[in-house]
Formats: C-alpha cells, sequence, structure tokens
C-alpha cells in the first residue's frame, strides 16, 4: 500500500536525500545575489513523463547573467501560474549533462536510472545549477560517446538557439531543405555575426555539416578558432573597413549573435533573405510596459524596421528565440553523433566557482562556452 504522502507519479528512484546543493538568487541585483546554498529542496517529480537528474555539467549563458537583473520576469511568472513555483528563490542553468536518478511512473522505457543523458531544463520550472533537477522526457536524450561529459553539458542551449534560429524563425530566409543533416544546404548562403560565441561556434558547425557556404565575423585573435570550424570566409570585425568587405554579397540568412542589430543590417552594404536577431526587444520591453503594452511596442518596432528594410530593398528582419524543441534536440543530437559538432569550450569552473563562471560570462570576449562542473567525474 503507498502511503498518503507517496508521490503518485513516481515510478523509481535511486536512494538520495531530499536536500542538495546549488546556486540561486532571491532577489534581482545582478551578481550579488546568486548564493550557495546545500538546504534546498531535490526537485519533486511532479507529472508521469519527468526524470529526476543529476546533474555532473552545466554551462553558464548570458541569459542567465541577465535573468539575475531581472529579464523575462514578467513573462516567466506568467508561465509559473499553473505550477507550485515560486518566483525566488530561483535557480538558472539551461542546459546540462547527468545521470537519470528517478524517472515518474508515463517514462518512456528508454530511459533507466543509471542512464547518462543530456538535455534542457527550464527555470520556471528548476534551473540546473545545482545537483538535482527535474525535467519532461521529451527534453532529454542519451548523450552521444562522441561527446565527453564537459562537452555535452553545454550543447543544447546554445544549439537550440542555433537550430531554432535557422529552422523555426528562419524559414521565410529559405534554408527548408537543409535540415537533414545529410548536406542539403549546398548553394546557400548564411552569415554569422558573432561566430567566435557560444552560438556562434555551434552555427558554423551545423551550417558547415549542412554544406552551406558561411561568412563569420568575429575579432582577430578569434579567426584561428573560426577557420578551424570551416568557415568559408571570415570578417575581421574590428578592422576599419569591415562593412565594405560585405558590398556586393548575398545571404539566405544572417544570424546575429553578436548584438548588431537591425540599425546595422539597414547600414551595412549587403542583401538578405533575413536577418535573425538574437536580441529580440519583447522580453525586455514586457518587463518594463507590461504584456499587452510590451508585445504591442515590440511588434510594432519589427513592423517599422520590416517597412525601412523594404523601403531598402533588403530582406526581412526577424526574432530569433531559444526554443526548446525536441526536434532540435534530436538534430543536434545526429550531428553530435555523425561527429559533426562539439561544443567548443572557453572555461571550466568547479561547483564551489559558479560566480567565477558568471563573472566570465559577464566579461564577455568569450570562445565558445563556459562549463561548470556540478560532480566530480567517475
Ligand atoms: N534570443 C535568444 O533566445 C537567445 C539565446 C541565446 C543567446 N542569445 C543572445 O545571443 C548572444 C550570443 O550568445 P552567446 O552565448 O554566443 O554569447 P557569447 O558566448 O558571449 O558570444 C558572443 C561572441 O561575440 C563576439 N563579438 C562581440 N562583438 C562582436 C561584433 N561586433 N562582431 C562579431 N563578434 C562579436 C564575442 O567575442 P569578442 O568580443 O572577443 O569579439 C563573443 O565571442 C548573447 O548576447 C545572448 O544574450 C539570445
Amino acid at each position: 500500500m503507498p502511503s498518503a504522502t507517496a508521490n503518485p507519479y513516481l515510478e523509481k528512484t535511486a536512494p538520495i536525500g531530499d536536500k542538495m546543493s546549488g546556486w540561486q538568487i532571491h532577489k534581482y541585483r545582478g551578481i550579488s545575489s546568486l548564493k550557495f546554498s546545500n538546504e534546498i529542496p531535490i526537485p519533486k517529480i511532479s507529472s508521469p513523463t519527468e526524470i529526476l537528474i543529476e546533474v555532473h555539467t552545466s554551462s553558464v549563458n548570458p541569459l542567465d547573467v541577465m535573468m539575475m537583473d531581472g529579464y523575462g520576469s514578467k513573462v516567466l511568472n506568467l508561465l509559473r501560474w499553473k505550477t507550485e513555483n515560486t518566483e525566488f528563490p530561483l535557480t538558472l542553468g539551461f542546459d546540462f549533462y547527468g545521470v537519470v536518478k528517478g524517472k515518474g511512473n508515463g517514462v518512456s522505457k528508454a530511459f533507466q536510472i543509471g542512464d547518462k543523458v543530456y538535455g534542457v531544463s527550464l527555470p520556471q520550472i528548476a534551473g540546473c545549477h545545482a545537483e538535482y533537477v527535474v525535467v519532461d522526457q521529451i527534453y532529454l536524450r542519451h548523450k552521444p560517446e562522441q561527446l565527453t561529459d564537459i562537452e555535452a553539458g553545454g550543447l543544447l542551449y546554445a544549439g537550440l538557439t542555433a537550430w531554432s534560429s535557422f529552422y523555426i524563425w528562419g524559414l521565410l530566409g529559405g534554408l527548408h531543405g537543409a535540415t537533414t543533416s545529410q548536406g542539403g544546404g549546398k548553394g546557400k548562403s548564411v552569415c554569422i555575426l558573432g561566430a567566435s560565441g557560444g552560438v556562434g561556434t555551434i552555427a558554423v558547425q551545423m551550417m558547415k555539416a549542412e554544406n552551406v557556404n558561411v561568412t563569420a565575423t568575429c575579432s582577430t585573435s578569434a579567426i584561428p578558432l573560426v577557420q578551424s570550424l570551416g568557415a568559408d570566409n571570415i570578417i575581421d570585425y574590428t578592422k576599419p573597413n569591415a562593412t565594405e568587405q560585405f558590398r556586393g554579397l548575398t545571404f539566405d540568412i544572417i544570424l546575429d549573435s553578436a548584438g548588431q542589430g537591425p540599425a546595422y543590417a539597414a547600414k551595412v552594404p549587403w542583401q538578405f533573405g533575413e536577418y535573425i536577431t538574437l536580441f529580440p526587444p519583447l522580453l525586455r520591453s514586457i518587463d518594463s510596459n507590461g504584456i499587452v503594452l510590451g508585445s504591442l511596442e515590440s511588434l510594432n518596432s519589427l513592423l517599422n524596421e520590416n517597412l525601412e528594410m523594404l523601403s531598402k530593398h533588403k530582406g526581412f528582419i526577424m526574432w530569433g528565440i531559444f526554443t526548446p524543441a525536441p526536434q532540435g534536440i534530436d538534430y543536434l543530437t545526429k550531428l553530435a553523433k555523425e561527429d559533426k559538432l562539439k561544443p567548443i569550450i572557453d572555461s571550466v569552473f568547479e561547483f564551489k566557482d559558479m560566480k567565477a563562471a558568471y563573472q566570465k560570462v559577464i566579461k564577455g570576449h568569450l570562445r565558445g562556452k563556459v562549463i561548470v562542473k556540478i560532480k566530480e567525474q567517475n
């Protein structure tokens, strides 16, 4: 007979306690709000398809840093309304590698206790900068053997940002057909601004796996790295004549992971099908003006930017937004298994040094991903 307090969704769990260590914020005050605690309740499986994972590695992303100042808080609170989760304390962290420690009674037999998995977590439910995280099985895959534990902790957030930019938000730009990881992008051309960062280094590899012609921008010191990823043409944005080097070039898609924005898209003498900015004003505008007014304001600015592009005979401006789609996770996993995609690692930090990892992201000039080792590797 199950006890009155037994979790009705749980199939089984490995023997673990009920408290864990992790890093959390209790208010929106930047890095000073990030605090360590070893008294955090281990998140509970609260639906049949959820899985409890012991987190071994995770990455720190610019979004974690922005969320410490309240970025996106209005929308996250809206997403929480049907859950028991409160705004604070908030555990950040979007992607991880770890080991299955518990499963709900509706979880596929494909996942068993002890399996090595990697996935994405959603901080409005539970972030992964802690010893344990619970995620739905749709956000989880077995770790490809081709990735080290460190690499697996840093692929999916940046990878899904690049994937959704190209294949969801980028459909107007004409990359359909290049989605098979069979080299279907022959004859297509993309430009990746910020090719040396977490998203950019993955975006270059994804597009080269599809035989897309890649032009990439980065600073002088990052040229050897971006070259090693296979970029066909590299433009050093720090040189005075950088924008002139785009004259006469036409791209199906430009992915802006360097924060240049629509004004830059209008100014540079290039042509494009679609310019996808990873800096949409939507969440910031909602934070300041509320859901309705904030959404209307940012949609209005998107409309005006597109009217300006139309008058200049350029392509569409579109927002790129991280989307944790299972198809994207499958796609990235397939590329990793084919040895066509590996996250570039900028630096690795110990769990106790989480703040230093956040500081590294704040300082910028990253060459790939910042990773935190949450549990010592076996
Ligand atoms: N909308 C979304 O859902 C979403 C999702 C993920 C990320 N993002 C945003 O996308 C941006 C990129 O993310 P990330 O994780 O790749 O950040 P990151 O790892 O910090 O990479 C940014 C890279 O851009 C380079 N860079 C800076 N200024 C540049 C310029 N003018 N031209 C070309 N390269 C430049 C930086 O190196 P140097 O400074 O040394 O040149 C760095 O390598 C972040 O700001 C993040 O907030 C948005």
